[in-house]
């Protein structure tokens, strides 16, 4: 992998206001370092101002924390796809382990919003990972390629452009990461997954998320099979948030 991708997803935190003077402290003195890619995922509010304040700025990239796949209609309380990139998204957060978990999101939903994103050219971001039980009854792989079935029918092409972020769920907000040797299993068989569907061998990111860390982001991202890192909690404090973005800089 040539890149490493830095996502921060701000779950129902900063809005517009606290988008703002996040983004004053944070891009104060903020320089753009080649091979690498910071993408935001504030709330759906704050699409907007965020896209705007970053839009000069290469490098740095806006999304969506979820989408409907329908393209518009009587869908209450729903955003679609064109609604999310006229505000200026590029990416989606898609299957992101809350909406599987706390809002039921399926498999089936999850390969349908895939797919909307796809058709209007922007990037999904796939998060897949087990939970602890799954995890203990040595489930992790099983899930995983359960997870990554949805994806079964694109062409080449399409799957090229996915990027994935293993997110185990008993490692997300609990201070527990996953080893990066533990990580790496994973993200290798991911990577292998797009492989023998024909996907050119590092061309499909796999970014690690849960419970990163300016303490631990370093470790992680040295492990080879990480292409960048998926983080919640520690993205939502500016300086936490460099501290990670800067791991790998001298
Ligand atoms: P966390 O969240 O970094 O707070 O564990 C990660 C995520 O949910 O994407």
């Amino acid at each position: 992998m040539t890149k490493t991708i830095f996502a921060a997803n701000w779950k129902m935190n900063h809005g517009p206001p606290d988008a703002g003077s996040f983004l004053d402290r944070f891009l104060d003195g903020y320089q753009q370092e080649s091979g690498r890619e910071l993408w935001f995922f504030p709330p759906a509010v704050s699409i907007q101002s965020v896209a705007q304040r970053v839009a000069r700025l290469p490098g740095i990239l806006v999304g969506a924390q979820n989408v409907y796949w329908e393209p518009k209609g009587a869908f209450t309380g729903e955003l679609s796809v064109s609604m999310a990139k006229d505000a200026g998204a590029r990416a989606v957060l898609v299957g992101h382990s809350e909406r599987r978990h706390v809002f039921g999101e399926t498999d089936d939903e999850t390969g349908r919003k895939v797919r909307a994103v796809l058709d209007s050219a922007m990037t999904p971001l796939l998060c897949v990972g087990e939970t602890l039980s799954e995890r203990d009854n040595g489930k992790t792989l099983a899930v995983i390629h359960r997870q990554l079935a949805v994806l079964d029918g694109l062409d080449g092409e399409s799957l090229a452009r996915i990027v994935i972020a293993y997110e185990p769920v008993w490692a997300i907000g609990t201070g527990k990461n996953a080893t990066p040797a533990d990580a790496g299993t994973v993200h290798a068989a991911i990577h292998s997954w797009f492989e023998k569907r024909g996907v050119v061998g590092g061309t499909v990111p796999v970014l690690y998320g849960g419970s990163v860390k300016p303490e631990n982001a370093q470790e992680l991202l040295s492990e080879d099979e990480i292409d960048g890192v998926l983080v919640g909690g520690a993205s939502l404090e500016p300086k936490s948030w460099q501290a990670i973005c800067a791991v790998g800089l001298d």
